[in-house]
Formats: C-alpha cells, structure tokens, sequence
C-alpha cells in the first residue's frame, strides 16, 4: 500500500510571508508617493532609478521637475545629455542619469518607445539591474519577480534568519533564490507585495534599533526570535574609503566663471567643472601661464562613496580682456559661464553651491 507523505516543512520558511507582508502593506505602508499614482512604467522606472541611493524626501522635488521637461521616453530621448544632467544636478551619482538618458534611446530605437513588460528584458536595458527590473514589472504588470537591494536584503535575511555571508557571490545567489520562493502566489498582490518589502525595509526594519513591534513578520522572524536583529544580514568585506585632494580653479571674468567639461569616465562624469589640478605648484604654474594670481578660497569637502574629498578652491578675478581671451589656450576645452546660466548646465552641487554663495553675496553687496 502506499502512503502519501506529508509535506516536509521547508527548512527556514516564514509562515504567511508574503500575506503578512502584503497586508500590512494595505494598511501601515506609504501610500500617496506621486509614482505609486500609476502604472506607467516610464513615471515607475525614473522613480526607482532617482531613488537608488537616495532618499523619498530628496527624490519628491527632482521627480516632478524631471516630468515637466521630459514627459516621457521620446522627449527624454531626444534632449541632449547635458539638458538630462542638469535637470539631475543635485542629486548625485550621475552615471544613473546618462544611463537613463542612454535607456531612452535604445528603447527608441529597439523597442518603439515601449518598456518590455518582463522583468529579464527589462534587465537587459542600460542601467536596470534585477532589483529595478523587478520592481517595474511588478508595478506596472503584476508580474511575479523578486526585487532584492540592500533595504529588502535586510528584511529577507532577518526574517529568513538567513546567516550566510553575502559578500560570498553563491550566497547571494541563494537568497535570490530565496525571495523567489516567498512571493505571492496572486500575481495581482505584487505591487502590494513589492512596495510593502521596501516600505518595511525603509520605516520599521532599520538597520539600528529595528522596530519590531510594529513589524507584521515580528511573530515569525527568526531573528528577532534570537534576539539579535542587528546582526543581519552578514557581509564581511567592508568599503574601504580613501582621501583625495585637488586644487580648482575658479576664474572669473565679465563674462562668468570658465568651466571644463569633466571626462565621460570617472567622478562627475560629463558634468561641468572648475580646471582641476594635483597640487596648488600645478595651479599656481598654470594661472603664472595666463599672468594673474589666484587667491585662497575656504576649501569644501565632499564625500562620495569611496572616498572623502578635499577640494581648495583659488580664485583670480580677471579684469583684462587680454589674458580672458588667453584662456583657452592655456586651459584648453572650456567655456565662460554666466553664473545665472549654471542651472541650466550640469554641474555638481559642491560647486553650484560654491558659485551660488559667491555670486550671492556679489548682488547683496553696497554699491
Ligand atoms: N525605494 C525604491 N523604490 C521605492 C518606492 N517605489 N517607493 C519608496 N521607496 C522606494
């Protein structure tokens, strides 16, 4: 005679996961995010894009603007890259707004303007990784694909109990693997589903002091079971953050400040700069080329992820039209920038500050 076995508990599951997580999202999640009012995937996308990396507060006034000036995946595509950086000065790690902008055209050019609606088409477009790629179809198609960045790793490794160091590729492997196995059974539960792991990930299962008791997985957490919340999710390579320093040259004449156009490579790519140089000897040299001086500006620091920055800013006023027209040969490709044409350029928001402040307190100054 044969006998049906009982299913075998899945070692590690969470009773109810995605039901406990999908209600409580109905009731205790964000609701009202100006991106969550639709289910097209161009307003879907740029919101994810802007909100890598940055926070929902920072991301409300950008997104709006961004809208206005490009209202959708044509206009964005035909606007020339500098228009796209500057409406995106400000918010930082501009490599995701050239990708954006190179996203645009290849779904012009390949897909007639139109998002795929699959998570793995989607994640073959410039600058839309899994998570994104996710995180979109189930938005905009109630698709069944896990998301997984660093917000919704924390939940799932906590809840999972889930102690494998992820700085392991294979073990991030498998907690992908485990954020398949939890998802909804009803593909329409998916967008309630996605935006209630973020909105745990973001509001209650917080890196420090987790507030589990407003967590809808606090009965079936393993780790809260262990009491040690804090300890998830394990990764043991830590970034190791370096010091740079640089010296900018701020030259202005009557005519603006002369900016250069930073490489399409590296920190502030295609952004607009100061001449930046190695060492104050290398400056002093270049402004000596062009026969003036430059005086000492308080320095600004900036910190990006890797490393903390030390910028000295040395500023000559050039009266002379003579050495103005000299410039360009000494600095090379550049141009003169009037200060109230900066918005419409990209230009990283240390500087714009820099030159904000500066040009400030020219116009408030006595006559
Ligand atoms: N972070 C990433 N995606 C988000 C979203 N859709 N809503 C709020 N925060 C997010």
């Amino acid at each position: 005679m044969s006998r049906v076995a009982p299913a075998a508990p899945v070692p590690g599951a969470v009773p109810d996961f995605a039901a406990r997580v999908v209600a409580w999202q109905r009731h205790a999640g964000r609701h009202g995010l100006p991106w969550q009012a639709s289910r097209d995937p161009y307003r879907v996308w740029l919101s994810e894009i802007m909100l890598q990396q940055t926070q929902v507060t920072t991301v409300l006034a950008y997104y709006a603007r961004f809208l206005e000036r490009f209202p959708g995946v044509a206009a964005l595509a035909a606007a020339p890259l500098d228009d796209v950086l500057a409406a995106w000065s400000g918010l930082g790690y501009y490599s995701r707004a050239r990708n954006l902008h190179r996203c645009a055209q290849v779904l012009m050019t390949e897909h007639a303007g139109r998002f795929p609606s699959d998570a793995e088409q989607l994640s073959t477009l410039p600058g839309i990784g899994r998570s994104t790629a996710a995180a979109i179809a189930a938005f905009c198609f109630d698709q069944r694909a896990a998301i997984l960045d660093g917000n919704v790793k924390r939940v799932l490794t906590r809840a999972l109990g889930f102690s494998d160091d992820l700085a392991v590729a294979a073990h991030e492997r498998s907690l992908w693997q485990r954020a398949c196995a939890l998802l909804p059974q009803d593909a329409l539960d998916m967008p309630a589903y996605t935006q209630g792991l973020m909105d745990l990930g973001a509001t209650v299962c917080l890196v420090r002091r987790p507030n589990c008791l407003a967590c809808p997985l606090d009965e079936v957490c393993a780790a809260r079971r262990q009491g040690r919340p804090e300890a998830y999710p394990v990764k043991t390579r830590k970034l190791r953050r370096t010091r740079r320093e640089n010296w900018w040259l701020w030259l202005e004449c009557a005519d603006g400040v002369w900016l250069q156009q930073r490489p399409s490579a590296g920190v502030w790519a295609g952004l607009w700069s100061l001449p930046m140089f190695d060492s104050e000897a290398a400056l002093d040299a270049a402004a000596l080329a062009m026969g003036t001086r430059a005086e000492v500006r308080p320095v600004v620091r900036h910190a990006l992820t890797h490393f903390d920055w030390t910028l000295h800013p040395r500023r000559a006023l050039i009266g002379s039209v003579t050495i103005a027209q000299d410039v360009p040969r000494v600095m090379g490709a550049g141009r003169w920038v009037e200060l109230d044409a900066l918005p419409t350029l990209g230009v990283p928001a240390p500087l714009s500050k820099l030159l904000g402040a500066a040009s400030a307190r020219a116009t408030s100054a006595p006559a």
